[in-house]
């Protein structure tokens, strides 16, 4: 690793704990955030439809899978808090090996912990989690109004535009869920923050693209499902499976946009989206270190933690790894892993992520997740 491949992300190295930490959400009790959009606004006056047939496919589609948060999922569901934590245990426990070590060392941060300070934990890291997903919902929501503004093709302005639509139904159901089944929410985490803003600020229109629908969508429909296979409560169960019908189709978007526009790059404009990919990979992954987590457990030194979840042994990653399993098979497609001197290639082998590589890519497997006869009709 050089200096300069962190450059992008304002640090050294991407393991500095120090500049990890310096990163704080300033805007904890504001309402409303500001981020300036770079991209020109672009009107086309070529309106033949279907010059790009399988975004026309997409869009047609899309018309036909609208579902309606209210009345197709039953919200009368008691959420029983205790069992989903327990649901998803399993994870929680792999991921929490580094935490566990450190629990057992003379200086541990939690060596006043109980019972109950360990299941706290883990409620607060659901609660956590599924903020999270509100808050990249909302940046999707905003992300593809933009491409519906930006993007120069009348085909993809028709998809973009039932895009905002499942976006919307997103952010209010996993608001909802939050809401009316948790107990109060998280602000957005820094990095998350951060990413965002860097996809909304961008001057180019295809890097939207690639931050918002390979990468941080890529991510969403690995985590989700995850979550989905997990988690046995029947709200939160149909209410991902109706949110991942969505996003594979999301995905489907960037892919068969970008392996066209990317075709009339130059190599070294195909560098800048490489590095663009690789910054919101460790920016993903900053935020799952989920700081917010820790503050409000009244930790108050993050640095023991976040140094023994960094240098976690790869099992210990494994959920970690997952989530990259749509991500790397779209940017194989999409030329990105080996375009030049194979520099995203390199940096995905760095973290470890590169054996999905050959995994389908999500331009061919969206029907996959179309939503069947049992998922419409099972509660
Ligand atoms: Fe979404
Ligand atoms: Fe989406």
């Amino acid at each position: 690793m050089t200096a300069t491949d962190y450059e992008m992300l304002g640090r050294n190295d991407a393991n500095d704990i120090e500049q990890i930490l310096m990163m704080t959400n300033t805007e904890k009790e504001e309402t409303i955030s500001r981020v300036k959009n770079e991209a020109d606004s672009i009107f086309t006056w070529d309106y033949e439809k279907g010059k790009r047939p399988r975004l026309e496919k997409l869009y047609e589609k899309s018309k036909h899978s609208m579902w309606d948060g209210q009345k197709d999922l039953d919200w009368s569901i008691d959420v029983d808090l205790d069992k989903v934590v327990a649901d998803i245990s399993v994870v929680s426990e792999v991921q929490n090996g580094p935490i566990t070590r450190l629990a057992e060392s003379p200086n541990s941060p939690f060596k006043n912990w109980g019972d109950e300070e360990w299941t706290q934990l883990n409620k607060e890291s659901l609660n956590w989690q599924l903020s999270q997903f509100m808050h990249g919902e909302q940046g999707a929501l905003i992300a593809t109004a933009k491409i519906v503004e930006t993007v120069p093709w009348i085909d993809a302005k028709y998809y973009a535009s039932t895009q905002v639509m499942d976006e919307a139904r997103h952010v209010e159901v996993f608001a909802q869920y939050l809401d009316t089944k948790l107990e109060g929410n998280y602000p957005v985490n820094v990095h998350l923050k951060h990413l965002l803003d860097d996809i909304i600020n961008h001057g180019e229109w295809d890097m939207t693209y690639l931050g918002m629908q390979i990468m941080v969508e890529g991510l969403a429909l690995a985590a989700f499902g995850y979550l989905h296979m997990m988690t046995s409560e029947p709200l939160l169960k149909k209410l991902l499976r109706y949110v991942m019908s969505d996003e594979a189709r999301h995905v489907a978007f960037g892919v068969l946009t970008l392996e066209e526009y990317y075709q009339h790059l130059t190599l070294a404009e195909i560098r800048e989206r490489q590095e663009f990919a690789f910054e919101a990979a460790v920016r993903m992954r900053d935020r799952f270190l989920q700081q917010e987590v820790w503050d409000r457990m009244g930790i108050t030194d993050l640095r023991p933690i976040i140094e023994v979840q960094l240098n976690a042994a790869p099992e210990e990653k494994e959920f970690q790894r997952l989530l990259f399993s749509k991500i790397v098979p779209n940017c194989r497609k999409l030329g990105l892993l080996d375009a030049g001197d194979g520099w995203l290639r390199t940096k995905f082998e760095e973290i470890n992520v590169i054996e999905f590589e050959h995994l389908e890519a999500t331009d061919t497997e969206f029907d996959n997740f179309a939503l069947g006869e049992d998922d419409v009709t099972s509660v």
